[in-house]
């Protein structure tokens, strides 16, 4: 029996190396991908979504647009990581043409989980505004989903986007809020899953390019990442966290470090803002410790580079 997957993304370059993953992988079904802003606006990751399902070269899932803006503060893009049009700006790469779905995102993802029975999982890779509009929308049907897994936060020690917070948690910490206060059961992989053996070093890096069109297609698009580092850290590595989220869900032998918690979403404080706060039974002396999300903190990257490496071939 296939896993019923929806994704929503706000389709940046490490987003779409998920997706291709996600539409290769023969245990899953994508019922349907949502867009929201984050990377770069929906409209553009809309579009960069139909690139990546024309490289999968599977199956066409529907795409729904959503949200473009915050429901609380301003947008702000992640440009300087994922490019300009978020898919690091290859004028070279083929992109089909539009083929978008009328309903919105939001009421998409309601009827997705009503028409499911609860049988369904949301993989978010973006900011949360879709998943917390569709629970504000409609709460019981969305509490119904299986699970949801997030691609998210990190220990406030560990935020290289701000000094507090994780880019898909700070770009909107209100809806972040709704949805871990939400009771539906989440996993969160944290920005931490995504280095250690999980980064892609520069013989990573030339072994997927060297793979086929597909592997090349994945390095290409994340070439402003790893010229960043390049710049930043003399090394030309990458990270794909929205890829390791996904990996954790068909994959959980991959998972390495992981442990139960009570988050907390931070929206206020000047300097603390979207910073994500991991309660632990270890804060608890009392024995009411509830916690509401399942963290992810480590990936086992050897092993997560060779399923990548067996999707694309
Ligand atoms: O902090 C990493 C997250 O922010 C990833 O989902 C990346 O695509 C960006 O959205
Ligand atoms: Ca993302």
């Amino acid at each position: 029996m296939k896993k019923k997957l929806i994704i929503d993304t706000d389709c940046g370059s490490d987003d779409a190396v998920a997706l291709i993953m996600a539409l290769r992988e023969p245990r899953v079904e994508v019922k349907a991908i949502t867009v929201t802003s984050g990377n770069c606006p929906m409209q553009q990751a809309a579009k960069n979504v139909l690139q990546s399902i024309y490289y999968a070269q599977t199956y066409q899932p529907p795409v729904y647009k959503g949200t473009s803006l915050p429901l609380w503060c301003d947008y702000e893009d992640a440009s300087q990581v994922h490019g300009i049009d978020g898919m690091g700006d290859c004028p070279w790469l083929k992109r089909p043409e539009d083929k978008f779905e009328a309903e919105h995102a939001v009421d998409a993802l309601i009827h997705y989980v009503k028409q499911e029975k609860g049988d369904l999982e949301i993989l978010a890779i973006g900011p949360l505004t879709n998943i917390a509009a569709a629970i504000l929308q409609d709460p019981q049907t969305m509490r119904s989903i299986s699970k949801l897994t997030v691609m998210g936060g990190a220990h406030p020690y560990n935020n290289p986007h701000t000094v507090s917070a994780e880019f898909n948690i700070m770009c909107d910490p209100e809806a972040a809020k709704i949805v871990f206060d939400s009771r539906i059961p989440i996993t969160m992989c944290t920005l931490e899953s995504c280095w250690g053996t999980m980064r892609f070093e520069e013989e990573d890096i030339q072994y997927f390019k060297e793979l086929n069109e597909l592997g090349s297609f994945c390095m290409d698009i994340n070439r402003v990442m790893i010229n960043a580092a390049k710049k930043n850290r003399g090394v030309g590595s990458m990270d794909l966290p929205d890829a390791g989220a996904f990996a954790s869900i068909t994959c959980p032998e991959l998972i390495e470090n992981c442990f139960d918690a009570f988050v907390r979403i931070e929206t206020s404080g000047t300097y603390t803002r979207g910073a994500t706060i991991f309660e632990t039974k270890e804060h608890h002396y009392r024995n009411d410790f509830i916690p509401n999300c399942q963290v992810v903190t480590k990936i086992d990257g050897v092993n997560f580079k060779k399923y990548l490496a067996n999707l694309i071939k």
